[in-house]
């Protein structure tokens, strides 16, 4: 596996390997790597011959009051794990190779990006769309996968592709979970162990929401009350649960088979997301 420090190099080695006929999969993230990523490079051997990991945790992407500084890193495991993957690359830039000093261009996405997460992080979105739009061009790569654990940025990815013309193949990824139901989430070390109990309510509240609606009710505004539910007396605070369609992001009136279930709650300090895309075999799937 190579290690790749400059966006030139990157460009250099693409280059190298779309001549040889290859094509190229990137997969971005932000490090700390645990078994959702590593789905993510499995599915990226799959649509094409060349896999690139990024481990880059990008400023740009936090607010202020944000975990940027304390956000967990450990480059050496990631690449570890990378290499035992079989990953052809990993591109673990530093900030200064990423962003010009006086950088004053980026994306921004003005529906989609505006509600859900992006109402509690304003600028969050921005800086996802800008980095994520760079590492493309830097990687020159054919295909991106992207986790559904991160299910409005996929939803903002797809739509800039859409409206930018990005000649990338956007891959979404299922959501890979702990052995109890929790999200894997390089954020649950934050987490204290009666903290991580609590959690456990996210994906407890969605799977009862969902199991009503194979039941039969259809109704979008019970299966919020009912993750609600779940998390009173289990989040410390509630930022949304929302149904909304999965391309849109507008909210839903009636579930049926495709709709995002959503929920973003902090347990002590953490912040944690959560969802389920409705699918299956139910009365209404
Ligand atoms: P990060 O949180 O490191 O996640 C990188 C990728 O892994 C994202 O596509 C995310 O959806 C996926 N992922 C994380 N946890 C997952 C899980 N439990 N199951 C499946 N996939 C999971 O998302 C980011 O980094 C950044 O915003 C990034 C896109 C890299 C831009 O900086």
């Amino acid at each position: 596996m190579k290690t790749i420090r400059t966006k030139e190099a990157l460009s250099a080695l693409s280059r190298e390997w779309h001549a040889a006929g290859e094509t190229v999969a990137l997969v971005p993230t932000m490090g700390y790597l645990h078994e959702g990523h590593l789905s993510l490079v499995r599915l990226a051997r799959k649509k094409a011959s060349r896999v690139v990991v990024s481990v880059f945790v990008n400023p740009t992407q936090f607010g202020p009051n944000e975990d940027f500084e304390k956000y967990p890193r450990d480059e050496e495991h990631d690449f570890a794990l990378l290499r035992a993957e079989g990953a052809d690359a990993v591109f673990a830039p530093a900030p200064s190779e990423m962003y010009a000093a006086d950088a004053t261009v980026s994306v921004v996405e003005s529906s989609l990006s505006k509600t859900m997460c992006g109402a509690f992080r304003p600028i969050h979105f921005s800086g996802v769309l800008t980095v994520v739009l760079k590492l493309f061009n830097a990687s020159r790569c054919d295909v991106a996968v992207f986790g559904e654990k991160d299910a409005q940025q996929l939803s903002v990815i797809r739509r800039m592709v859409r409206d930018l013309d990005v000649p990338v193949e956007i891959v979404g990824a299922p959501l890979v979970r702990e052995p109890d139901g929790l999200a894997r989430s390089s954020r649950n070390v934050y987490l204290s162990a009666a903290e991580r109990q609590r959690a456990l309510s996210l994906h407890e509240g969605l799977d009862a929401a969902e199991a009503a609606w194979r039941a039969g009710d259809d109704s979008a505004a019970h299966a919020i009350a009912t993750v609600r539910n779940a998390l009173e007396g289990k989040a410390d605070k509630v930022d949304y649960v929302v149904a909304v369609d999965p391309v849109s992001l507008a909210p839903v009136e009636r579930l049926v088979p495709g709709t995002l279930l959503a929920v973003a709650a902090h347990f002590g300090s953490t912040r944690l997301i959560d969802n389920h895309f409705l699918r299956g075999s139910g009365r209404n799937a």
